[in-house]
């Protein structure tokens, strides 16, 4: 970046009434401090807010999947963390219909995704606040820079929820980004005989008049695109690991048959799982196994990944990795995706690896000889250039190949320690690439910058495997 060239300082006292009006001409040099629009991520420049961070949402929702109305009421608890006039939420489409600042109507406008919220009286730097929400509406997708449609889909019996990366906002109004991580409290309403399923524990169910409340608790952190309040016709299995986890399978009893063998792996998974990263992360864990060919994807759902059809045994491997790497380690900006995606991947070949099928190394050299001009080798995964380009092969595969090349430099041992400090230091919160790198060269006191500078950055196949 160029620097800003300064005009020589000089001592210039402006008159008052032009004082006055540049104040004027610029809203929100008359408000003062402002939160920002978003938190500075380069590829969805929107997503998030500044100003504050949320410690809790509690969503009361209710949910009719014949009109597809959604009555909403939102309790976001949170603290600024600078003084504030003014802040945003991210809300995409739906209705307000009331807001408040700790129980005072509170002015608001909407612009695009920002909900602009001016509390009567300004926030003091460190003070804690809640927002009371209340909104309705026809809930639908987003449409991402891939074209893919994520948020709240409906299907043709209820909605599946899948949020990433900007769709949380499609059905809450959030700080919508990775960085800001939140318990969540659900009561979801829905008619008798659907079920409704969010993250975390189930703290009870109850009917009355023809309509069922589905309480869930997260408490520990989340992101808000990995929240979820799926919904539809689905056969629930509830049982306890040795281990304590409380696993709730939902399943549409359409995909049931081919779900089952797959689900019944999900224990010895995340036992798995939890001996090679270190322990898993959450109280809860199991799966929602939809019909959704409207999303065609799966998404790791904190605690409870969403399936859009009953899934292979490696997909269940991938979402279950993303438990740690990904949901528990969040990352800090959207083009660092690869350490979700890499790692979620690699872990399908560790574990094809350890129960009887082709070697980490074999699935690397496969890669590795496609030809040059192959989509593979389209971009490097460290940098996908735009958020079109988050879930493309690269991100996944190569992403997966920069960390096998790692593990062949510093061997088997030093490798799973990086693996297992990262998912260790970051638990509950965030990384960087750059904290990547710098953990595995403490870890295994080798330095790795060029072998990651390849793999990560380097355009075009790397000339050596
Ligand atoms: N993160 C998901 C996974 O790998 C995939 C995903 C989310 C996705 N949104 C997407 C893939 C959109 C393609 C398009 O488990
Ligand atoms: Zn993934």
């Amino acid at each position: 970046m160029t620097p800003l060239r300064r005009r020589p300082a000089r001592l210039v006292t402006v008159p008052l009434a032009v004082a006055a009006l540049l104040t004027a001409a610029d809203p929100a040099l008359a408000a003062g401090p402002v939160g920002t629009p978003g938190v500075g991520d380069p590829y969805f420049p929107l997503a998030g807010n500044g100003g504050y961070h949320v410690d809790h949402y509690d969503l009361t929702l209710r949910y009719d999947p014949d009109s597809r109305r959604l009555d909403g009421k939102a309790v976001l608890t949170a603290r600024a963390t600078q003084r504030l006039t003014r802040f945003d939420l991210d809300l995409h489409g739906l209705k307000v219909t009331g807001l408040t600042v700790d129980r005072a109507r509170a002015a608001h406008r909407r612009d695009g995704q920002e909900l602009v919220v001016t509390p009567p009286r300004a926030l003091d730097k460190g003070r804690r606040f809640r927002v009371t929400v209340t909104y309705a509406g026809t809930p639908g997708p987003v449409t991402d820079p891939d074209g893919s449609l994520d948020g709240w889909i409906p299907t043709d019996d209820g909605a599946f929820v899948a949020a990433e990366p900007q769709g949380a906002m499609t059905w809450f109004p959030a700080n919508n980004h990775p960085t800001d991580k939140s318990a969540y409290d659900f009561a979801l309403t829905v008619p008798e005989g659907r079920t409704a399923v969010a993250n975390g524990v189930l703290l009870g169910r109850r009917t009355a008049h023809g309509r069922t409340t589905f309480r869930w608790r997260q408490t520990e952190p989340m992101a808000a695109y990995l929240a979820t309040a799926t919904i539809g016709r689905f056969e629930v299995e509830q049982y306890t690991t040795r281990d304590g986890t409380e696993v709730y399978n939902a399943v549409d009893p359409r995909e049931a048959t081919a779900a089952a063998p797959v689900l019944k792996r999900l224990p010895s998974v995340l036992e798995w799982g939890s001996a090679l990263f270190g322990r898993y992360p959450y109280r809860a864990a199991g799966a929602i196994v939809d019909r959704a060919p409207q999303a065609g994807y799966a998404l790791e759902t904190q605690t409870r990944p969403v399936y859009d059809r009953a899934p292979d045994l490696s997909t269940l491997v991938h979402e279950s990795a993303h438990q740690w790497f990904g949901d528990s380690v969040s990352l800090t900006s959207w083009k660092e995706i690869w350490l979700n995606e890499g790692l979620a991947t690699y872990t399908e070949w560790l574990y094809a690896e350890q129960h009887g099928g082709d070697s980490a190394q074999r699935a690397f050299d496969a890669l590795y000889d496609t030809p040059a001009d192959d989509d593979l080798w389209a971009f490097p995964p460290g940098d996908p250039g735009s958020g079109a380009h988050l879930f493309g092969t690269p991100v996944y595969a190569r992403g997966a190949m920069a960390l096998h090349a790692l593990r062949t430099a510093v061997g088997d041992r030093a490798f799973v320690r990086v693996l297992r400090d990262w998912a260790r230091t970051h638990r509950h919160g965030n990384g960087t690439t750059a904290q990547f790198e710098r953990l595995a060269e403490r870890v295994t006191g080798r330095e790795l910058s060029a072998l990651l500078r390849t793999w990560l950055y380097a355009r075009g196949k790397p000339n050596h495997p």
